[in-house]
């Protein structure tokens, strides 16, 4: 289904997955990772409504279903994205889930290929800095946190966006659920009262998705709070410091279609 797609040859290929390098832009998982993934997470994403039981994600599943397009998923990580819910509402939508770790990509497939006859699901290792994909070539690219979880701060979100913006086809969609730092001050404070150093990311300017959307061309369709997400322990080591010292750090998810125009 998505053999089309890409403007180069994959550095490694086998039935329904490619893998085109850059895998340092992804993160770093550990053994102890991939036995959670397979004892649990993973059917877990399936089993769940993740996105189904919230008006502003449920929004854009329902788009995604309605225009019947392949659907691309930027970044899925272990929550494989919108995927599950995707498959969830239309089991014929095809879909691509994709990230920059390449063992992640392949862990998914020989799980989905185990646990399911027929996934209509494919798979590509790829970093959202440099998309293997030829331009104009996507009606649908979509995730949760997938920008938002690339690293290099602003310029690194500039450089995936427009990467996004030059392989989306003309009216094509980007249905994404960013990450906004609400609160500066106080997490600058966590850092300052824990002797950690801020993340680069904090020594620059906040900018909101909005705004991103909008200087890379796109056209907002849709925007909704999706929810606040209170850093814990069990994200970072931001948010174990956050609750040791008792401050509250929050994060405001946002739910966007934004159109190619
Ligand atoms: C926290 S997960 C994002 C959430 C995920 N979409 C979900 O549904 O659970 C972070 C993922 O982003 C991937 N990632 C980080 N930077 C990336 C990049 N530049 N290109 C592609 N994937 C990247 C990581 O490898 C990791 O799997």
């Amino acid at each position: 289904m998505f053999s089309e797609i890409w403007n180069r040859q994959p550095r490694e290929y086998e039935p329904h997955l490619w893998l085109f390098g850059n895998e340092q832009d992804g993160d770093y998982f550990d053994e102890e990772d991939f036995l959670i993934w397979q004892n649990d997470l993973f059917e877990h994403n399936f089993s769940t409504d993740r996105f189904l039981n919230n008006d502003a994600s449920e929004k854009l599943i329902d788009e995604i279903v309605r225009n019947r397009e392949p659907y691309v998923d930027l970044a899925c990580g272990p929550g494989m994205g919108l995927i599950p819910s995707v498959k969830k509402k239309c089991s014929e939508i095809p879909c691509l889930a994709t990230d920059a770790n390449a063992r992640l990509i392949k862990e998914l497939k020989k799980w989905l290929r185990e646990k399911k006859t027929e996934t209509g699901i494919e798979f590509a290792q790829f970093s959202l800095f440099d998309i293997p994909v030829a331009d104009c070539a996507v009606n649908a690219y979509g995730g949760f946190l997938s920008i938002s979880s690339t690293r290099n701060g602003n310029s690194g979100y500039d450089c995936a966006l427009s990467e996004i913006f030059r392989t989306l086809a003309t009216k094509g969609r980007l249905y994404a659920i960013e990450s906004e730092w609400l609160d500066v001050p106080a997490i600058l404070k966590v850092f300052e009262m824990s002797g950690m150093h801020p993340w680069s990311c904090f020594s620059e300017e906040q900018k909101t998705w909005h705004d991103r959307f909008i200087n890379h061309g796109f056209k907002i369709l849709y925007e909704e709070p999706y929810l606040k997400h209170r850093l814990n322990e069990d994200d970072n080591e931001l948010g174990r410091a956050a609750e040791k010292l008792g401050v509250q750090i929050e994060m405001q998810w946002n739910a966007f279609i934004a159109e190619k125009p």
